[in-house]
């Protein structure tokens, strides 16, 4: 049953361990009869027509959504703004002639998204609900509804959701770059099915992340999170995963940005969180990395196969390069994990937090 623990002593255990499956769910659920990756029909149509997409969402959504744009640009050469929904109401930025938005969420339930969708539907502008739960207000409310497909998420801390997000976020770009007559030099199912057997490989290797959660997480006050590209975005959901349900001061940061202000925060022993998964901004990471321990700080530097350097902590298995966020948040989930386990907190029912959000 989907909604069942199992033998799993937490929700969020269990699915983060259900990841590889929705990955391959998704690949599959996203297949047309000669097995290529599509999606229905009016969506190409809504994607051609647009001149820029704007994403709506907030929280772990609006995380996948930053990623999001990184893929439909680069992939699809579609400009793509990435909005949080409590802002866009009262800061609504210029809209170009033909907008199409997407809004990103989990439960297609959140007030403050569904705000959005309203003012821009009394605008007559186009919209899509990327959510996982089929029939949702948002889902309703929107013209055209993609489903993440990733069963029902219980612990409130989103791990699967996230997964799914990003990885049908690459499958609307890939589409869309399809659709427009583009060349795309990879195949995205192919490296689909090697993430999901990635992220398969990382959990397998918990008890690592156990430990080193026990090791830089068990006291420390504070943590931060840093990387550049896309491993900066993927800071950003490590720090909220471990800000959520560990209730430790935890921040994400762009590598190069960390040094105009928040390093003043490293003291001896600070953990710092450092992803290297990207190539053309390896040595820049790695410069970033000794500038914090040069000020004493604790590094825990999560590295990829191909970009790995002795003393990297934990080696990702290589996967493409712009699927690294789908591997690279895995490990940062399991240690958020570990690290409420430790500090004798609620995993699933983090204090103060609801799963979905409805009022403004
Ligand atoms: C709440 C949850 C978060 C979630 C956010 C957006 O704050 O605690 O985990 O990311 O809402 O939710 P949505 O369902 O719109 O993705």
């Amino acid at each position: 049953n989907d909604i069942e623990k199992g033998t799993y002593p937490h929700y969020m255990l269990k699915e983060m361990y259900e990841q590889p499956g929705v990955v391959r769910k998704i690949s599959q659920a996203y297949e047309d009869q000669k097995g290529e990756l599509t999606l229905d029909v009016a969506i190409c149509k809504a994607l051609n027509e647009a001149d820029r997409l704007y994403i709506i969402a907030a929280g772990t959504s609006y995380h996948a959504g930053l990623i999001g744009k990184q893929y439909i640009e680069k992939i699809a050469g579609i400009p793509v703004e990435v909005h949080i929904s409590s802002e866009f109401g009262y800061n609504m930025p210029l809209l170009s002639e033909k907008p199409l938005f997407l809004f990103i969420t989990q439960s297609g339930e959140t007030a403050d998204s569904r705000q959005v969708l309203v003012k821009v539907k009394a605008l007559g502008h186009p919209t899509i609900t990327l959510t996982n739960v089929a029939g949702s207000t948002l889902s309703r409310e929107a013209d055209y509804t993609l489903l993440l497909h990733a069963g029902p998420e219980i612990a409130v801390a989103s791990t699967k959701a996230y997964t799914a997000q990003v990885a049908v976020l690459a499958i609307v770009a890939y589409v869309a770059a399809k659709e427009q007559g583009k060349t795309v030099d990879f195949d995205l199912k192919n490296e689909l099915a090697i993430a999901a057997n990635a992220i398969q490989t990382i959990m397998d290797s918990k008890e690592e992340m156990e430990q080193i959660a026990h090791e830089f997480l068990e006291v420390t006050r504070n943590a931060f999170f840093i990387g550049r590209n896309l491993d900066f975005y993927v800071s950003l959901e490590g720090a909220l995963k471990v800000k959520e349900i560990s209730y430790i001061q935890a921040e994400g940061f762009a590598g190069g940005e960390l040094k105009h202000g928040t390093i003043a925060l490293i003291e001896e022993g600070t953990p710092v969180f450092a992803l290297a998964t990207q190539q053309a901004v390896s040595l820049n990471i790695r410069g970033n990395v000794k500038e914090v321990v040069a000020r004493g700080a604790n590094p825990c530097i999560i590295s990829m196969e191909g970009l790995a350097e002795v003393g990297d902590r934990f080696v990702l298995p290589k996967v493409h390069a712009l699927l690294t966020p789908l591997v690279a948040v895995i490990p940062l989930q399991l240690i958020s994990y570990y690290a409420a386990l430790h500090r004798d907190c609620d995993v699933d029912k983090p204090r103060n937090l609801a799963k979905s959000v409805t009022v403004e």
